[in-house]
């Protein structure tokens, strides 16, 4: 009897739990007038928002079990779900503005509305003031306009805010700087301009900083090195001016470093070299001179170790021969000169990585003279 019963407890369970969690009435209205707002031609996804109850069975909405209330919205555009098998595409459309009306869900924590590609119009400003719960704003890959909502900061949940990825202007809000809990950001691939906020050391739980990409100027701030968590640190392709703040090399978990393509200069402070954990390090296309620091170790561990296209002079440093692990390295195109030294891991390089420098030589480059 008793292996009977078994099969039946979740059965029960399950529509104990549905008709338990039923949507409320505002919180449909102001989903249907969400999807009014957008139109996706191929996959059908919003054919599912019909019906009373919001809660069950709407694509992409969950609720909270305990009141039904609206919490989690996610509509990914690229994904494995069997939507998109069935449709026979493995990505989806949708154009069309997002609504304000997402504001009077005022119990979301989750909005993932990414990568349909032609989403236009700006961020409801609303959300900063309205959807206090929220903990993560995902609406990368889309064509999303006008600028970051100035008090974003007011979001005091919020882990995550990736808005990568689309055509945002304007500055990088003064009150980011406020977001006690925030992990990831990513601003990758906007338009965003203006500096830096000085104080953006002051998200002490940031661990992903991604802002490549974008006409962001000014110097970076020396508070950046108060960061205890910063693991990947992401400014390439920018306006960057100024020198690297030494302290960059005092942020005990920085594992990547991609401040390629801007305008920095003055000298590679030796501490970032000396970074331990510091894997890949790109300062490619920048106008820094002076030495290379000889500072490397047997701790030292780079991925990449990318230095071109600046205007480094002086020798190629020894010390890095005795670094336990050199993948990919690329000094080319400085103001270099000497002899190139034998061993690993120079030996393990082509020319490319040595070439267009003053007066360069030995392997892989021509004999020294
Ligand atoms: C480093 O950055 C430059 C300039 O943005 C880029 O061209 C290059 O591919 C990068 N190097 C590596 C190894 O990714």
């Amino acid at each position: 009897m008793a292996t009977f019963f078994i099969p039946l407890v979740p059965v029960l369970f399950l529509s104990l739990l549905s008709t338990a969690i039923s949507c409320s009435d505002s919180d449909r209205t102001a989903l249907l007038d969400f999807k009014a707002g957008l139109s996706e031609p191929y996959l059908g996804i919003f054919s599912s928002w019909t019906g009373t109850n919001c809660c069950s069975n709407w694509y992409g909405v969950n609720c909270d079990p305990t009141n039904g209330r609206v919490a989690d919205i996610t509509l990914r555009g690229e994904s494995e779900d069997p939507i998109f098998v069935r449709s026979g595409r493995n990505s989806g459309l949708m154009s069309g503005k997002l609504s304000s009306s997402i504001c009077k869900l005022d119990r979301l924590t989750n909005l993932v509305v990414a990568d349909w590609k032609q989403i236009t119009g700006p961020i409801p400003e609303c959300i900063t003031t309205s959807l206090p719960a929220l903990r993560i704003v995902d609406l990368p890959g889309n064509r999303l306009t006008g600028p970051i909502p100035s008090s974003i900061g007011k979001l005091s949940h919020l882990t995550v805010l990736n808005l990568a990825d689309n055509q945002l202007t304007g500055k990088i809000p003064a009150s980011l700087t406020s977001m006690s809990d925030l992990k990831h950001l990513d601003l990758t691939n906007n338009q965003i301009s203006g500096l830096i906020p000085s104080d953006f050391g002051n998200l002490k739980m940031l661990s992903r900083a991604l802002m490549a990409r974008n006409q962001i100027s000014g110097s970076i701030p020396s508070s950046i090195g108060n960061m205890n968590r910063l693991a990947d640190l992401d400014l390439a392709g920018n306006q960057l001016c100024g020198s690297i703040p030494s302290n960059l090399g005092s942020v005990p978990v920085l594992s990547s470093l991609y401040l390629d393509d801007n305008k920095l200069t003055g000298n590679i402070p030796p501490k970032l070299l000396q970074s331990k954990g510091l894997g890949m390090l790109n300062l490619s296309k920048n106008a820094l001179e002076g030495e290379i620091p000889d500072v490397f170790d047997s701790k030292s561990y780079f991925m990449i170790l990318d230095l071109s296209y600046n205007k480094l002079s002086g020798k190629v440093p020894h010390s890095l021969s005795s670094a336990a692990y050199v993948g990919h390295l690329d000094l080319s195109h400085n103001h270099l000169c000497g002899t190139i030294p034998t061993g690993p891991p120079y030996d393990q390089f082509e020319a490319t990585s040595f070439v267009s420098n003053a007066c360069l030589c030995g392997f892989p480059l021509s004999k020294c003279e």
